[in-house]
């Protein structure tokens, strides 16, 4: 009874979108919601801009409970999130309070309110763990905090702390049994590991796998030049060397999509969510799908993908990137066979 078609994005409302698909259709939710208080994303609707963190979080863990209902009973979600610091009396810019203007269609006006934290200034508000036990009270089961370090973090003028430069990504679950693929996402054993699985950039070559150069689908069946595991490009053949459990801490830089103004995933960091989350030919949903990485990446793993975006710009641009990706890889996997 589903109604929508997969592998596309849609332009709704995360809630609304989500009440359209069948319960306990997808395999797991992959997904960064806006972060509080942090961007406007010039929509009316949109979530992060709540005046309160509990506004925001309670909303959140309504669109949430709409997840819960979509995934299967194995299912699981890996929910990216990062913190902000309380500003009150600050948000609002020059005009104080409600900063209103209008969206691209010149249609709505959106805007955002002052603040209310109820906190000093300057402090941490702990918007992820505040989220993460919201998710849990809520009946989730928090699962793991997943630190997602960046090489490369948003430079800050700050004298009084270090520089940010992590998120989390939460692995929640329904049930305490549930589909996860350890094997395909181990990695590398040894003191190598660290400058080998860094971006896939300055990458060692292990002794165990030949030198020769190798991208694509040999890459995903072989592992490639670089000694990257197939797992790691998204196969399910076993690395040969010595290969351990993924660890928590997931080091990879930050890499901007060019056409979109607000930050993306870096395919990197949820390809491992994607491969040990949903077994190939399943689905991964998005609610939050903004430039569509989700959505790309997915389908490059050979997995369907469903989700949602309330700015309909985003939603073309997801859905062209996605179409861009496809018709280039078809054309290379029939390179690859005519050779
Ligand atoms: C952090 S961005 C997601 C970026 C995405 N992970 C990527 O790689 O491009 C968050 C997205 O949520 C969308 N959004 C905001 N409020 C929404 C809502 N209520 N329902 C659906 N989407 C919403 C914004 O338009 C924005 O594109």
């Amino acid at each position: 009874m589903r109604m929508l078609e997969l592998n596309r994005c849609y332009c709704a409302d995360a809630v609304a979108g989500l009440k359209q698909l069948e319960a306990e259709s997808v395999n797991c939710c992959v997904t960064s919601p806006p972060y509080y208080g942090l961007r406007d994303y010039g929509v009316a609707g949109q979530i992060g801009l709540e005046p309160s963190p509990e506004g925001y979080i309670s909303r959140m863990v309504e669109i949430f409970r709409e997840v819960w209902r979509v995934l299967r009973d194995d299912g699981t979600l890996w929910l990216n999130m990062g913190d902000s610091y309380a500003n009150d009396g600050k948000w609002g810019g020059k005009t104080g309070g409600k900063q209103a203007y209008l969206d691209d269609n010149n249609r709505k006006r959106v805007g955002r309110e002052k603040s209310i934290t109820g906190l000093p200034p300057k402090s941490l508000i702990g918007i992820p763990w505040m989220l993460a036990f919201a998710l849990r009270a809520d009946g989730w089961i928090l699962r793991q905090d997943i630190i997602w370090a960046k090489p490369n973090p948003m430079p800050e003028s700050v004298r009084d702390r270090c520089t940010k430069a992590h998120e989390y990504i939460f692995l929640l679950s329904k049930s305490p049994h549930y589909y996860f693929d350890a094997e395909a996402i181990r990695e590398p054993a040894g003191d190598w590991h660290d400058s080998l699985f860094q971006d896939g950039k300055n990458l060692a070559i292990h002794p165990n796998v030949g030198k020769q150069a190798r991208s694509g689908n040999a890459a995903r069946k072989y592992g490639d030049e670089r000694g990257r595991p197939s797992s790691h490009l998204g196969a399910s053949v076993p690395w040969e060397g010595n290969t351990r459990n993924k660890r928590d801490v997931w080091t990879i830089s930050t890499k901007p999509f060019k056409e979109a103004h607000f930050a993306t995933f870096p395919p990197e960091l949820i390809k491992p969510c994607i491969l040990a989350g949903c077994s190939e030919g399943g689905t991964v949903c998005d609610p939050f799908m903004g430039s569509g990485t989700t959505l790309v990446t997915a389908n490059e793993l050979d997995r369907n993908c469903i989700g949602f975006d309330l700015n309909p710009d985003y939603c073309d641009m997801a859905n062209r990137r996605r179409d861009r990706a496809m018709a280039q890889q078809s054309l290379f996997r029939k390179e690859i066979k005519d050779s």
